[in-house]
């Protein structure tokens, strides 16, 4: 008796899913290259260059104490922080693996064969990514053309009776740019009652204080719009992974049916509920950020390159203003990061998002993004040489 494939079991949709990409570990490349490890510098995956906040980190270790136990599946001391924080009741918030899981549990929550899932071109991986697992139909929608960015317009247009989902990080990840709040209020307030916007911010802490809004303010009256925010960018926590989504209750309720019971470990429970009020290390992590933005894009400008403007913590290098570069047959995003992983500097190439011409560059520290511009000025002289 032949037995079925089992593999041929999954369906079509999970089986065409291209895996997520992330950023190269430093251990990978110190082995690949033969660096050590501290040799290597790591401006790949938008993470905070000085680490975790002192205060999560007392909170980290006293907690480490008892993890014998399972965490609180209900995460009320978080939750309890948060809402303190933004004067929010408890039942609007969902706590998550880090952000992404209240992206996935939004899409095991309302994405299904037969409804709409709306994002724009070059937006996070990630949305495609749970659409295409859930088997719901993908609507892309063009980026707009001067930003590369969200096309506001564009996504009103690509909205009908069967988007269940539209997908809106505010500033955008790999692009930076970033739309007004007055600009997302008005699109969310022109949203079917029945499609969910999820407006994802989890680089919100980078803003300027005249670019910020609070969005968290809309939920009372807009039902049908999800807030997503992450401890992995300002607040230095991406390897503990802890994010939160904000909602009505009623769709809350609806994200804790399917989320697992204890997807937020103790460890970044601790952490994260200390990190929110240690303002100290949030205005150094700003700080730091707008000093490593200034120093990059004076520093890229004048090697020629374009630099879109960013409101992240990263910035997207347009290779191709340069002119033709001898990359044998290569795209010259994919060229450049190679000849930088050569030389030590983990950058993150960005042809999976569309942009096989450009280069997404984190921002670090001054001496890191110091040692990415002097790799980048020897790439240049090898690859745009005639
Ligand atoms: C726009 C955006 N949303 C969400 C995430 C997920 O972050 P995390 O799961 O670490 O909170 C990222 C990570 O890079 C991102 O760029």
């Amino acid at each position: 008796m032949s037995s079925p494939d089992l593999t041929q079991r999954a369906p079509d949709y999970v089986r065409a899913i291209a895996p997520y990409q992330g950023g190269r570990p430093i251990g990978e490349i110190a082995r690949r290259f033969g660096f050590s490890e501290d040799q290597v510098v790591k401006l790949a995956s938008n993470e905070n260059p000085l680490g975790m906040s002192p205060q999560a980190k007392k909170a980290m270790l006293r907690a480490s104490e008892d993890l014998g136990r399972y965490p609180d599946g209900n995460g009320f001391e978080l939750k309890q922080a948060i809402a303190k924080k933004f004067g929010l009741p408890e039942n609007t918030i969902t706590l998550g693996n880090g952000s992404n899981d209240i992206l996935e549990l939004v899409a095991h929550t309302f994405l299904k064969p037969g409804v709409d899932s709306v994002y724009s071109d070059h937006s996070f991986a990630v949305y495609a990514l749970a659409t295409q697992a859930s088997g719901a139909r993908a609507v892309v929608v063009p980026a707009d053309p001067q930003t590369l960015g969200n096309d506001l317009v564009a996504l009103s247009k690509a909205i009908s009776d069967q988007t269940a989902v539209v997908w809106l990080a505010n500033p955008n990840n790999p692009t930076g740019s970033f739309l007004p709040g007055p600009a997302v209020r008005a699109f969310l307030k022109d949203l079917p009652s029945s499609t969910l916007l999820v407006l994802d911010e989890a680089y919100t802490e980078f803003l300027s204080p005249e670019d910020r809004y609070n969005a968290f303010e809309w939920v009372g009256d807009s039902p049908n719009l999800l807030v997503s925010r992450s401890f992995s960018k300002a607040y230095g926590l991406a390897g503990l992974r802890v994010g939160y989504g904000v909602a009505h209750s009623e769709v809350t309720d609806l994200l804790n049916r399917v989320r697992q019971p204890f997807n937020v470990n103790s460890l970044a429970q601790a952490a994260a509920a200390a990190a929110l009020f240690d303002d100290e290390f949030l205005e150094t992590s700003y700080n730091c950020n707008r000093a490593g933005l200034a120093q990059l894009t004076t520093g890229l400008t004048a090697m020629g390159f374009g630099v879109l403007p960013s409101r992240g913590n990263f910035v997207l290098v347009d290779l191709a203003v340069r002119g033709p570069a001898k990359t044998s047959g290569a795209a010259l995003g994919a060229s450049v990061f190679e000849a930088l992983l050569a030389k030590g500097v983990i950058t993150r190439p960005v042809g999976n998002y569309g942009l096989p011409n450009h280069l997404r560059v984190s921002i670090g520290t001054a001496a890191e993004n110091q040692a990415f511009l002097q790799a980048l000025q020897a790439v240049t002289t090898a690859l745009w040489s005639c």
